[in-house]
């Protein structure tokens, strides 16, 4: 069985086939960061108009690679929730038409557990349960995985996501968009102990949550000063901060703020694992493509001895490979109809 799955939530506008025994055919990613890049974050409407454009070709694309017609295929599946309203769309739409033009069955495919069943394909074997951590642009959740098919929240943000701060904290140091590989470049000859930030909720065991909104302002008022618009804010390029008498080193603010999501991130997960006793940790969204993060979590895994899951870096960013997880569905026989919407925002796990 061959199944298309179409990935449109944010800014990639991605295809992939893949097989019901989880073999990647071909996958196609289009990256936005070009258009939004001047902008520093995701334009929504730009986004949206861009899916428009690029969708049909990703798609032929991904059929050609996999030297596939229409016909070959067996089911369609799309990422219907969470993420931009406008993004979703074009991607449901693309699926539904296809599912009417060729007679296809329809798939939904919730793309942050798709974030976690990265870690199924890139394993090879099975996962679950597991405690899924989703580290992404809009999200910071963590969830009990019983299965493919049930997920629960634990916890999660309670403001602004870990990805979000990268990219924030980045564009108040003047690094290029996206954020975080600039963060993590810029922090590879910093000190993480220059300065020392915030670490909100770490010492409250008995929340499973994250904030950064507060972490973010402790950089910005080193940076520029509380209250202040960000005059004094360093040449984009340079490598230190010209406010004050002292310059600030770039490399030491973005290694210390690093160092902080990094410690906030390693101790709930942590304590996810205690609390459901479950021995396994898959890690998703593209913050797990940061090497510091992904050296903790080893370090970790290793000396409390639980089984830990990253997915190599091109499945941790958004793709459409891991809408695979489509495939529990499609054995399921858990199809969607054509009334399928999509489902914008994002998923808030915490009930504080
Ligand atoms: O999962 P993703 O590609 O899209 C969403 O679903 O949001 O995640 C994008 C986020 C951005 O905030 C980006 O700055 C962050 O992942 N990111 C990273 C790294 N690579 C991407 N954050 C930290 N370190 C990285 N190496
Ligand atoms: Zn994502």
């Amino acid at each position: 069985m061959n199944i298309l799955t179409i990935e449109t939530t944010c800014d990639e506008t991605a295809a992939a086939v893949v097989t019901d025994r989880l073999k990647v055919l071909a996958s196609v990613v289009a990256s936005q960061d070009a258009l939004h890049g001047r902008f520093g974050g995701v334009v929504p409407e730009i986004a949206s108009r861009a899916h428009v454009e690029r969708i049909l070709p990703v798609i032929d694309e991904t059929l050609r690679k996999a030297n596939l017609q229409l016909a070959d295929l067996d089911a369609v599946a799309v990422a219907n929730t969470p993420g931009l309203a406008g993004s979703l769309l074009v991607g449901l739409s693309a699926a539904k038409a296809l599912c009417v033009a060729c007679d296809l069955p329809l798939l939904e495919v919730n793309h942050l557990q798709a974030h976690i069943y990265a870690c199924r394909l890139a394993s090879g074997r099975d996962v679950f349960p597991c405690v899924g951590l989703i580290v992404s642009g809009g999200h910071s959740n963590l969830y009990r995985c019983e299965s493919p098919t049930d997920f629960t929240p634990l916890g999660g943000t309670i403001d602004d996501a870990a990805g979000e701060a990268f990219d924030k904290v980045a564009s108040l140091l003047g690094l290029p968009y996206p954020g975080g590989p600039s963060i993590e470049r810029a922090a590879e000859t910093g000190n993480p102990k220059a300065h020392r930030f915030p670490r909100p909720l770490l010492d409250d065991r008995q929340r499973l949550d994250f904030s950064f909104s507060g972490l973010k302002t402790a950089v910005r008022y080193l940076v520029v000063g509380p209250g202040k618009l960000g005059e004094g804010k360093r040449d984009v390029g340079g490598t230190s901060l010209g406010v004050g008498s002292a310059p600030l080193s770039v490399a030491d603010v973005a290694a210390s703020f690093q160092e902080a999501v990094v410690d906030c991130l390693v101790a709930k997960t942590e304590l996810a694992l205690e609390s459901t006793g479950f021995r396994t940790l898959c890690v998703g969204g593209g913050v797990a493509a940061n090497r510091r993060l992904r050296e903790r979590m080893e370090d970790s895994a290793q000396q409390l001895g639980y089984e830990l899951h990253v997915p190599p870096l091109s499945l941790c960013t958004d793709n459409a490979v891991m809408g695979a997880i489509a495939v529990e569905r499609f054995r399921a026989g858990k199809f969607a109809d054509l009334t399928l919407d999509v489902s914008p925002g994002v998923e808030r796990t915490s009930q504080h």
